[in-house]
């Protein structure tokens, strides 16, 4: 099964730490709490965070099917469909329609090898 069409449940891994260089992220399905979702990973100078891939303004992914979400700086998320822009440390919009609001985190581990998919409440 590729890569693209591969969905990851708690306990997966879901990226090696060489997957990703800092200020880059990249998309990936998960299972998170029964449901199948696209959830976004970054890797920033403070560590590995996750997103549901939906917009907090309509429930439309931020990127256009290429996982493009950030925005030229590299600093933060951005809306490809109205420009919202969010944080990466915490995911909330501090620009656009949906300002105010925050992305869903996606619980990840981050172990010696790569990171993985946890349950809700075992995230680090
Ligand atoms: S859908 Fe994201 S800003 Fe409107």
């Amino acid at each position: 099964m590729s890569e693209a069409f591969q969905s990851f449940n708690p306990g997966d891994k879901i990226a090696g730490h060489e997957d990703l260089d800092f200020g880059e992220s990249k998309v990936v399905m998960v299972c998170v709490q029964g449901h199948e979702v696209e959830a976004i990973l970054v890797k920033t100078e403070e560590g590995y965070l996750s997103y549901v891939n939906r917009c907090r303004h309509l429930a439309v992914p931020l990127d256009w099917g290429d996982g493009d979400v950030l925005d030229e700086s590299g600093n933060l998320f951005l809306c490809r469909t109205h420009g919202a822009l969010f944080r990466l440390k915490d995911g909330f919009c501090v620009s656009g329609p949906c300002q105010g609001q925050s992305l869903f985190a996606v619980p990840i581990a981050v172990e010696k090898d790569g990171i993985y998919l946890a349950e809700p409440d075992s995230a680090n």
